[in-house]
């Protein structure tokens, strides 16, 4: 095993708040490993910042009115705070227009031209007559050529993930003003991706273990072939190009962008008064370099990063590229730009962070997509977290505090339910071991739920509130079993529920266990507990139509009850439909002589456009019989039948079983 783990989170745009499914593709998922890696006690850095040069910046700064400083101040500051109140921990957290990134990615650029990755080309590139400004990546959109979204953008089609040349596009369009662009000359420089194909395909293929959605990805790329990629643009906002003859353009933001994950570690070093202490990191094979990204990410973490770090000669490559996929809010993709999301810093003004944290733990689109709602995350918080994890610790805490005046009732005797209780602690522990290295956090927060309601189990078995009566010396080994696995299970949740694992160790008045003495029972007798606190508060119904009603999601109202006397005003009766016809100059009625109990009568309905007169003639429906006639076009009606109805859709409501029409329909 590598000694040393460098993590990384892909360093957010600073051009919007972050939304849940940035959480959930990256962000969460990096703060539990690392967490996880912490607890095991291992060399471990977390190191991250916000990405704030390039397009993405400049069109926010447009739309808003303001100067791209002011946009990347802003975002910079209040992703920093969210992330700090979800318990997201970095020992790093930069930004990409510090002069020492700045200088970072000049020099690494330099570095790769002088090894002659780099050249310039004289290429046509769509500009907007109108704007009279070059388009560059996201100033353009148009139709993926691959996969037809209508929203692609110049550079990278954010439904299918594939990178673009803005040329593929089809039906291009200035993002400013929406005016077709013309394709005009201009320099740029070029990485030569291609040199690198066979290096990075011989790379790739030794990471037999990683995830299917990443190898799939590059497969696809090189079985296209690889082509030099312009790493400059024409903007005035980005990291100036190193040479003299580029004067006016700057990095693409995804070349200056990942040598971000370096400047936040040299930064590290400098803020602990170890300057040099980044190079251990970077200059050593025995660095597991572990990237969390989300899968738009991956062509760029997993190709464009590493061919960028072999031309350059001196860094560790990716050990590890643990891509998600994304969490859509209910089918639809979260977006930043487009403003359609659950913001984090919003969600945490309702709710606690951990709830947060597990609804999106259990949830994690670590195989596939998945949907946010807030009826599940209600669900998740009220019927998981708080009636099984919190109610186990919260009975066996006031359990102690009624019973045993809160002090630490003694072991006086393990059963073989205790034994098996111990055990089972050890087992869940190595289970959730083993699911975290594999990056399977999904899988370790379900294997501490089912340790919580194993104990559950055991503590109704052991019906403690009997046996106070009968038994105290077998209670007190109830309670002091129970009271051990809750100092297990506040170790074990940690990395996904920093918050309460924290409460609980206060609750339990001594220092966190460590993570190899966990399922040792350790607390000692006669310990004074803490004060009891409240673990997960329930989420009311109340708060969960707030968010929905933000999300312009509108709650089915049931409509108001009616007693049986009030129904059975309703004369509800079988007929038997003997004739219909179209009525005239009114194409969606029809005029039908229905049988009941030997009685003709005669109804209108519109239902033309679903039945023809033939199909109608011998079926036997339900109608409202004692509804007062009408006139619909001048034709009366003496009834109303039922039927069932969707927009475009309608159908009859009939009898499931051949009857008479003196039946009665109740
Ligand atoms: O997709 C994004 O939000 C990018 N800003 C991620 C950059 S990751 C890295 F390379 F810095
Ligand atoms: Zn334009």
């Amino acid at each position: 095993m590598k000694n040393k783990i460098l993590i990384t989170s892909a360093l957010p745009y600073a051009n919007g708040p972050i939304h849940l499914g940035q959480l959930a593709g990256c962000y969460l998922p990096a703060d539990i490993y690392y967490r996880y890696q912490k607890l095991r006690k291992r060399d471990v850095l977390h190191i991250c910042g916000t990405d704030e040069n390039g397009v993405p910046i400049t069109i926010e700064a447009e739309k808003q009115g303001k100067s791209p400083k002011e946009i990347v101040d802003f975002y910079h500051n209040q992703i920093q705070e969210s992330f700090e109140r979800l318990g997201i921990y970095y020992d790093n957290f930069s930004r990409t227009t510090t002069s020492l990134h700045h200088k970072n990615a000049q020099d690494f650029f330099k570095r790769i031209y002088n090894n002659d990755y780099i050249v310039t080309k004289t290429a046509k590139q769509y500009y907007c007559p109108k704007c009279r400004r070059f388009l560059p990546d996201r100033y353009i959109e148009g139709i993926c050529p691959f996969c037809g979204f209508s929203e692609a953008r110049g550079d990278q089609c954010e439904d299918c993930g594939r990178w673009l040349d803005p040329e593929e596009l089809k039906s291009p369009r200035c993002k400013i003003c929406g005016e077709k662009p013309v394709l005009k000359e201009t320099e740029h420089w070029y990485f030569r991706l291609d040199l690198m194909q066979p290096k990075l395909e011989e790379w790739i293929k030794s990471k037999k273990h990683w995830k299917n959605n990443v190898k799939r990805f590059c497969r696809g790329w090189f079985e296209d072939g690889l082509k030099p990629r312009a790493i400059t643009r024409d903007l005035n906002w980005g990291v100036p190009v190193p040479l003299e003859e580029a004067k006016g353009k700057v990095l693409y933001v995804w070349f200056d962008a990942p040598i971000g994950y370096i400047t936040s570690t040299m930064e590290w070093a400098v803020k602990n008064g170890q300057p040099d202490r980044w190079k251990d990191y970077w200059f050593d094979d025995d660095t597991k370099l572990v990237h969390f990204i989300g899968k738009d990410n991956i062509v760029f973490h997993a190709m464009v990063w590493p061919a960028m770090l072999m031309a350059h000669g001196d860094y560790v490559l990716p050990t590890e590229i643990p891509a998600n996929e994304f969490l859509n809010l209910k089918g639809a993709k979260f977006s930043t730009s487009r403003r359609r999301a659950v913001w984090l810093h919003e969600t945490l003004d309702s709710f606690e962070p951990d709830l947060l944290r597990y609804a999106l733990s259990v949830n994690l689109p670590e195989n596939k997509d998945t949907d946010f709602d807030w009826k599940d995350f209600q669900n998740k918080v009220n019927n998981e977290l708080a009636n099984i994890l919190g109610n186990f610790i919260n009975r066996t805490i006031s359990f102690i505090a009624k019973n045993f005046s809160s002090k630490v009732p003694p072991a006086t005797g393990f059963l073989n339910d205790d034994r098996e209780m111990l055990e089972r602690i050890l087992k869940t522990k190595k289970n959730i071991e083993e699911r975290i290295e594999a990056f399977e956090l999904k899988k370790g927060i379900k294997a501490l739920m089912e340790l919580a309601k194993e104990s559950n189990r055991y503590f109704d078995k052991s019906k403690p509130w009997e046996t106070i009566k009968t038994n105290r010396n077998k209670c007190a080994q109830t309670l002091n079993t129970s009271l051990q696995i809750v100092d297990s299970l506040s170790v074990l949740m940690e990395p996904y529920l920093p918050f309460s694992s924290e409460k609980i160790v206060s609750m339990l008045n001594i220092k966190r266990n460590d993570w190899d003495r966990i399922g040792e029972p350790r607390i000692p007798k006669n310990r004074e507990i803490g004060e009891i606190k409240i673990l997960f508060k329930k989420v009311e119904n109340e708060k969960i139509r707030f968010e929905k009603e933000k999300l312009g999601i509108k709650e089915v109202k049931m409509p108001e009850t009616i007693s049986i006397d009030e129904f059975a005003k309703v004369d509800l009766r079988v007929a038997r439909i003997d004739s219909a016809e179209k009525v005239e100059n009114a194409q969606k009625l029809l005029k039908m002589i229905i049988d009941i109990e030997g009685e003709k009568r005669q109804i209108v309905a519109g239902i033309a456009e679903f039945y023809t007169p033939e199909e109608l003639v011998g079926k036997t429906i339900v109608i409202v019989a004692n509804l007062a006639p009408a006139k619909i076009r001048g034709v009366e009606s003496n009834g109303m039948l039922l039927a069932a109805t969707k927009e475009n859709e309608l159908a009859l409501l009939t009898v499931d079983k051949p009857m008479d029409t003196d039946a009665k329909v109740s």
